[in-house]
């Protein structure tokens, strides 16, 4: 069987309207906006309001991608929205994104890999796509962390935010599309960022909420140091695998975790900060969404161009880890 090459036609991102400031945190939790600021880069983020859910968000960010691809939502037979904050437990998300769209009845599902859950999505349709299971792929990463966020402990919520990011992958022809992609999971390290309650181990009951179960935790001092190791180990086997080396590299869009762990990893792979996109400062820790996001308003700003090699890079939850190289069409 020959395997077709899977290329990114459009993106389109969607994000709440309240803006949360480090100066609005302050009122909340024992924090400084310094803290935040030298810690994490973050001056602000976006947060949904009471009542919004993801999938409006998912939809949003999936249209502007259908309207930038020129694809008519009924031409989507793949929809996979990277998630670990969806809209309820059962049904999928991607189930309800696909009635929103008005998609073609393909398939339709959540996938879940923390803040690599995008770059997770991508390797999965790329797959349908090469080998012609699917015509037109909608990745999603999308998130509402602030739903699951404990707003008394400073040590998460300075940093997660809420937003959503989409592309549509199509058909193409080499040299063009997605080059490469590797994933990987350490499992022995799945309580470094992890919400207990909710699931079938401590379902939900009275006790578990009176114990904050349901809120994510995180021993972030940890996850930092593995991160800046793994994503560095990550972002040289998958330009190894791409054939495309680290100076010929046109733009990096990692995870937007922290500003410290982006300039770590770019500083040990010697990319240029002027190839480095970074938008934590705006935006946050969205998870999922970060590259998805940042990717869009790269395309939209004229980062981009037709012919640049591009290097995505994520770790999260699980912990997961992941790096894709993309040939702009
Ligand atoms: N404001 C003020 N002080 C704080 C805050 C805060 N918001 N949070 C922690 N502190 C204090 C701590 O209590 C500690 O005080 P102590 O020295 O008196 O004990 C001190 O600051 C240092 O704490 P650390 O945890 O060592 O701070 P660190 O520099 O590691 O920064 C952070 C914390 C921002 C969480 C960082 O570790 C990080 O970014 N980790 C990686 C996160 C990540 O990449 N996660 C994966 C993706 S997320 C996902 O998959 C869903």
């Amino acid at each position: 069987m020959s395997l077709r090459r899977a290329v990114i036609l459009g993106t389109g991102h969607a994000l709440p309207e309240r803006v949360l400031t480090n100066a609005d945190l302050e009122k909340i939790v024992d924090t400084s906006d310094e803290w935040i600021t030298t810690r994490t880069g973050i001056r602000e983020r976006r947060i949904a309001a009471e009542g919004e859910y993801l999938s409006q968000f998912a939809t949003r960010a999936a249209r502007s991608a259908l309207e930038l691809a020129g694809v008519e939502p009924q031409d989507v037979d793949l929809i996979i929205c990277a998630t670990v904050t969806p809209d309820m437990p059962i049904p999928a998300t991607a189930c309800v994104i696909q009635q929103d769209l008005g998609a073609a009845k393909g398939a339709a599902f959540d996938l879940q890999a923390g803040c690599s859950g995008f770059l997770y999505g991508l390797a999965v349709a790329q797959q349908f796509i090469a080998t012609g299971q699917s015509r037109h792929a909608i990745v999603i990463g999308a998130e509402l962390l602030s739903k699951y966020l404990d707003w008394k402990d400073r040590t998460t919520c300075v940093i997660f935010a809420d937003g959503a990011g989409a592309a549509v992958l199509g058909p193409g022809n080499p040299p063009h599309g997605i080059l490469a992609s590797a994933l990987h999971t350490d499992g022995s390290m799945a309580d470094f960022i992890c919400m207990p309650g909710g699931g079938t181990r401590y379902p939900t009951t009275e006790t578990t909420v009176r114990d904050r179960l349901h809120f994510i935790k995180m021993r972030g001092n940890e996850t930092f140091k593995i991160a800046v190791r793994s994503l560095e180990d990550v972002c040289r086997e998958v330009t190894n695998q791409a054939g495309v080396p680290l100076p010929q590299i046109d733009l990096f869009v990692p995870h937007q975790a922290n500003q410290r762990i982006i300039d770590a990893v770019s500083d040990r792979l010697r990319i240029e900060p002027a190839k480095v996109y970074a938008n934590i400062d705006r935006i946050g820790n969205t998870s999922a969404a970060s590259i998805p996001i940042a990717l869009d308003e790269c395309v939209r700003s004229g980062r981009v161009r037709s012919g640049d090699y591009i290097l995505f890079a994520a770790f999260g939850a699980g912990l997961t880890w992941a790096a894709t190289v993309v040939r702009w069409a």
